[in-house]
This record gives structure tokens, C-alpha cells and sequence, in this order.
């Protein structure tokens, strides 16, 4: 039987102050909305129908690649006419499941048991207990403790109010029920609104079965209304993943200063310092040190790699074993770093690859540049890869050494084990084992007389 998931994404979000629709808003670098439909895809044979409001063309653009159907709900009248809006395309003999846009952290397994007993005819509503029930729908039981239905917090009489069990939101319910009972909701309450779950009282009513199924853990059922939510559970978030890369054996300098936003792979005995930012996708090789202070973005680091301080790597990169980065380096798109090789501080590299061994150790930019094994660069050097207009490479052969602040103009190859002399600028290709000096010759004047100021009165 198929799960017909409908994720509510059409509310105004006022409380967020801002011009991004809610639910595009960022947690962990992803869309809250991308949070939820990566949760609904991971639950086995479903299909998924998002409801967006005004912003819906918006919504979608952000979220190109999901497959999902998208169902416009043109006035936000309430979560059961969101609902409504997507009823037309559902299929009878399923189970529905209803996600809101806006609760990013729910977990697959707490769905799955709800999907599971909608399945046998049952209405799921996912409740939690909180001291802090302000805000959310209560949820009301009798004397024997069944469940008779759900009043909205401004509907709520003080009594009620009192309670401590919330409505999440979240609910699976066979299609054929949700449809009956839809059709008979109404508005007439303090929001003029049309309540999703007004349906609850009405399959008390009917005698229908109502399970509830709570969280693992609050945060999974927290909703993002306004910016201070959105950075709490930013935080909860960055501390679980935290938390789950020293299960796997990595240590953090300090699991509180931790960021991933993308996906982070880690081998055995990493070290993470303080403050470093991982984007994209990021792995590890074991025994790789990250300094403090790095941002890092796709890239691969081998097995015993040192990324120091304040580096920045903006992949695609691959950093191989042993080698070494930083302090202060940017590795751009297309850097492949070699075995054992070294870049240090101030280093800008892009579209280059460095072979096993080859050093950068200062203030240098390396561009559309292949360098074999074991080449230092000297300090200040730049490969001049563009002349305005193309992009020219750079070729470096194994063993050469390139003196302090070369210009090497590319096109250009210098040989293996040649020697570029300090302060060139190379124009011409340099053969193997020759020396290149490229530079204005050096004249020394006996007797040299400094300009004086002259005495002005
Ligand atoms: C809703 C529940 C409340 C629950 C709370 C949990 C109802 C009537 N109330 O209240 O019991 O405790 O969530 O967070 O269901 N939406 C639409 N179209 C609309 C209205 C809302 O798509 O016309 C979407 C919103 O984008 C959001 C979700 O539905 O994703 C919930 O809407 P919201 O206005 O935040 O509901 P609450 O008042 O918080
Ligand atoms: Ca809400």
C-alpha cells in the first residue's frame, strides 16, 4: 500500500521577518524544506505532494530535483484546507502522511511506526510531552485517557491550556478516512481557520482506533516560526552530528564549535580543532589534522594529511596522504595536492596539481599549472595564466626549482631539474637541467650621491 506523503508548506511564515519564504530558510546549509522531503524519501514506497502557497514557483525552483508533485493552495485558510488542496490526486486505498515544511528534524523510524498503523486503519498523531506547551495544540483524552480530540491554543480554555501534551502536527491516516472526515471540518474558531485537527474529535466521535506515537527526542517535532528556533535547532543539529563523529571514533576540540554543512566522512583518529566549517562533501583519511579555523568545501584529504589554521579549500580538491596545508592557504576548484607535498601560508591554488613531494611554502598563486615531483616553488611566484582573455597552463617538470618571485607567463614549460633565478619573469619555454634568469642585470655605482632636501630659508 502506498505512502501518500503531504508536506504543508504554504504558511505565511510572518514571524521570520523576511523576503526568503520560510521554508527555504537555511539549517545546516540546506533548505528546511529539503531537511523534510530527504526525510519523506527515505520512507519505502511513497510519493509526495508538497503544498506551497504564494511562493510556490519560488519553493520549487529551490527544490528542483525532488521528486515530488507540487499542489498550490492560493490562501493559507488553514492546515486542513492545505490539506484539501492536495486530496484530488490521492489515491483511496492508501495511507496518507501529513509532514509540515517547517519541522525539519523528524526522524524516518518515528514515521514509519505511525505509517505502519494508519496502514491497519488507525488515525497516528505524533504527540510529545513538554513543560512548555505554549504555542502548540493541546491534546485533549478522557477519562479512561482516549484521545477525543485536539483544541488550538487560542481556542483553549485555561483548564485545557494547562495540559502538557502537544499535537505535533504530524499524522498518518488511511485516505479514505481523511477524506470523509475533511469534508466536514469547518471554520468557526478564534483563527476563522480551517483546523486539520478538528478531524481528531471527529474520529473520537465515529469510535475510529487513534494511536499516539511520540519523538525520540523534542527536537525532532520542533518547528522553525521565527529565527531564534531556526539557530536553536542549527545548534541541536550541529551538536548531534557532533556527537556522532566521536561515537565513530574522530576527536573534536570542542564539539560545541562545530560545523558541518553538507556531508562529513570521517576515517580513524581524526582530529578536528576549534571553529572549522566543512560544506559540500568532505571525507577524511585517517589520522588527518584539521587546524583551527578552516573552511572546508568538497574535498578529499588523505590518510595523515595537515590542514593548519585559517586554511580554505574550495572544491572540488583532493589533498593526498601525508601532505601538508597551511597556515593560511586557499586551495581553489580543480587543486590536487600530492603525496607528501606541501602548501603554505598565503598559497592561492586553483586548477593545479602538485605531484608528490613539490613544495609552495609562501605567498605564491598557482594556476592551470601541472608540477611534477619534488619542485619547489619559491616564494612570490606566479604563474601569469591569463592574458585577459584565455586561461594558458603552466608545466613544471620534476625536480625543478623555481627562485623567489618569478613571473612564469603562461604558456610556458620549464623543464625537469631546471632552475628559474630569483626575480625572473619566464616567457620562453626553460629546457631540462638549464638555468632561466630572466631579469634586468644588475649594475652597482661607485659614489652614489642621495638627493638632499635643500635648506629652505
Ligand atoms: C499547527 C497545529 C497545532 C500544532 C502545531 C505544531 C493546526 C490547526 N494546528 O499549529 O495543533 O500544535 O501546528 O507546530 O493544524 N500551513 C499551510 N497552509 C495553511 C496553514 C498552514 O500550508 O493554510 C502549513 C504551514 O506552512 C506549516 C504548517 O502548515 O508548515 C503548520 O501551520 P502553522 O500555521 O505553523 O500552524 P500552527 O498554528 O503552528
Ligand atoms: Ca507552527
Amino acid at each position: 500500500m502506498q505512502t501518500q506523503i503531504i508536506v504543508l508548506a504554504a504558511g505565511k511564515g510572518t514571524r521570520m521577518h523576511s523576503a526568503l519564504p520560510k521554508v527555504l530558510h537555511l539549517l545546516a546549509g540546506k533548505p528546511l524544506l529539503a531537511h523534510v522531503l530527504d526525510t519523506a524519501q527515505r520512507l519505502p514506497g511513497q510519493r509526495t505532494w508538497v503544498v506551497a502557497g504564494v511562493d510556490l514557483t519560488l519553493v520549487q525552483q529551490a527544490c528542483v530535483g525532488y521528486p515530488v508533485s507540487w499542489v498550490a493552495q492560493r490562501e493559507p485558510l488553514g492546515t486542513a484546507h492545505a490539506v484539501s488542496q492536495a486530496l484530488p490526486e490521492l489515491d483511496d486505498t492508501g495511507t496518507a502522511l501529513i509532514l509540515y515544511g517547517d519541522v525539519p528534524l523528524l526522524e524516518p523510524a518515528t514515521l514509519t511506526a505511525m505509517v505502519a498503523s494508519a496502514a491497519l486503519g488507525a488515525l497516528a498523531l505524533l504527540t510529545a510531552h513538554t513543560e512548555h506547551p505554549t504555542g502548540y495544540g493541546r491534546i485533549l483524552r478522557d477519562g479512561s485517557g482516549a484521545v477525543i480530540g485536539i483544541v488550538e491554543e487560542k481556542d483553549a480554555t485555561p483548564e485545557q491550556r494547562a495540559r502538557t501534551e502537544i499535537n505535533t502536527g504530524i499524522i498518518a491516516v488511511p485516505v479514505q478516512k481523511l477524506r470523509a472526515w475533511l469534508a466536514r471540518v469547518g471554520n468557526a474558531n478564534a483563527q476563522g481557520e480551517y483546523y486539520l485537527t478538528d478531524i481528531v474529535a471527529l474520529a473520537a466521535a465515529e469510535g475510529a482506533m487513534i494511536q499516539t506515537f511520540h519523538p525520540h527526542s523534542l527536537a525532532e517535532i520542533e518547528g522553525v516560526n521565527d529565527r531564534a528556533q531556526l539557530a536553536r535547532l542549527e545548534r541541536h543539529y550541529q551538536k548531534s552530528h557532533a556527537e556522532r563523529l566521536l561515537a565513530a571514533g574522530a576527536t573534536l576540540a570542542d564539539p560545541a564549535r562545530f560545523d558541518c554543512r553538507g556531508e562529513l566522512r570521517v576515517g580513524r583518529d581524526v582530529f578536528i580543532d576549534i571553529n572549522c566549517v566543512f560544506e559540500g562533501r568532505v571525507m577524511l583519511g585517517d589520522d588527518v589534522r584539521i587546524g583551527p579555523n578552516c573552511v572546508i568545501r568538497d574535498a578529499q584529504i588523505g590518510r595523515g594529511a595537515v590542514i593548519k589554521a585559517n586554511t580554505l579549500i574550495e572544491g572540488p580538491v583532493v589533498v593526498a596522504a601525508g601532505a601538508q596545508v597551511g597556515p593560511f592557504a586557499r586551495l581553489r576548484e580543480g587543486t590536487h595536492i600530492g603525496e607528501q607535498a606541501r602548501i603554505g601560508n598565503f598559497v592561492e591554488t586553483k586548477q593545479a596539481e602538485f605531484g608528490r613531494g613539490s613544495k609552495a611554502n609562501h605567498l605564491a598563486y598557482v594556476g592551470d599549472a601541472w608540477l611534477g615531483e619534488d619542485v619547489n616553488v619559491g616564494a612570490g611566484t606566479i604563474t601569469c595564466n591569463y592574458d585577459g582573455v584565455a586561461k594558458h597552463r603552466t608545466n613544471i617538470g620534476a625536480g625543478a626549482f623555481i627562485g623567489s618571485n618569478s613571473a612564469l607567463v603562461a604558456p610556458v614549460t620549464v623543464g625537469p631539474g631546471a632552475t628559474i633565478g630569483a626575480g625572473s619573469t619566464i616567457t620562453v619555454d626553460v629546457p631540462a637541467e638549464h638555468l632561466g634568469v630572466g631579469r634586468g642585470k644588475q649594475r652597482n655605482i661607485p659614489g652614489w650621491q642621495r638627493p638632499s632636501k635643500k635648506d629652505e630659508h
